[in-house]
């Protein structure tokens, strides 16, 4: 009896959010909203294409929706999806190395890819690139013709500097490698890993990250290129 019920009280103390499998839920759902929102931002992006009224239009669309509070509630869910997922990440990153049988010298990758083994460089690079790009395009840092409103050609006048496209187009790679392991993770996790779907969602999931990667550079090589004006 004692012994049936001992593992069970035990269970208890620790809630589900932060066993190593509620972490590893947790790092999932968020990163499945944060994944829907990028691919969304992403798609709005391309109203760069159509023009400054399609472009200003659609940032005046989500800046009214719902009387601004749309927007708000967007933040907020962002936000608290970005916390949790560094949160998870982080702990679960802590607890690897504490478990680590052997010693960083001597431990060599084993059974991991390219993408999985940059996801925690790639994660920070991603941090500083949202810092880097909300200062930018949201807040109008770094750029002295920053007007409120004018997206389009706030998005022209930033891109026309090279740097900043450069490390936009660095970032985005990152974000490509992050998403490429990301994606099929989270599939995993959720449990749509059924072997006869195994290898169509490891490519749905590259299909993704390549489809985000070209989408996003093409904006910062369209302004350079001088295609978009
Ligand atoms: C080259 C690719 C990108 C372009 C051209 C772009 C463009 C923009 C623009 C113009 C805004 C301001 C929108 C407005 O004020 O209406 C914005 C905001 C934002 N973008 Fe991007 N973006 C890009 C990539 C990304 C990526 C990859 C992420 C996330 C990983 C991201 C996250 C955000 C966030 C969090 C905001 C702030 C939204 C807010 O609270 O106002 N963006 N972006």
């Amino acid at each position: 009896m004692t012994t049936a019920t001992a593992p069970a009280a035990l269970r208890l103390k620790v809630p589900y959010v932060a066993s190593t499998i509620g972490r590893k839920v947790v790092m999932a759902v968020t990163g499945l909203v944060l994944f829907g929102f990028v691919l969304v931002h992403m798609i709005g992006n391309l109203t760069l294409y159509a023009g400054p009224e399609a472009m200003d239009g659609y940032s005046r669309f989500l800046h009214t929706f719902l009387h601004g509070g749309g927007l708000w509630i967007a933040r907020v869910v962002l936000l608290t999806c970005a916390v949790l997922h560094v949160w998870s990440a982080a702990s679960l990153t802590l607890d690897s190395w504490a478990a680590r049988p052997v010693g960083y010298r001597l431990w060599k990758a084993k059974d991991s890819t390219y993408a999985s083994r940059t996801m925690r460089w790639g994660g920070v690079i991603l941090f500083l690139f949202i810092i880097f790009h909300i200062l930018n395009l949201t807040l109008g840092h770094f750029d002295p013709g920053y007007v409120p409103g004018d997206v389009y050609a706030n998005v022209v006048h930033a891109f026309r500097q090279w740097p900043v496209s450069v490390f936009y187009i660095v970032a985005m790679f990152a974000l490509g490698l992050h998403l490429d392991h990301g994606v099929w993770s989270l599939f995993h996790t959720l449990g749509f890993s059924h072997p006869r779907y195994k290898r169509w969602l490891r490519e749905a999931a590259r299909g993704f990250a390549i489809l985000l990667v070209v989408g996003n550079c093409s904006f910062p090589i369209a302004v350079l290129a001088g295609w978009v004006r």
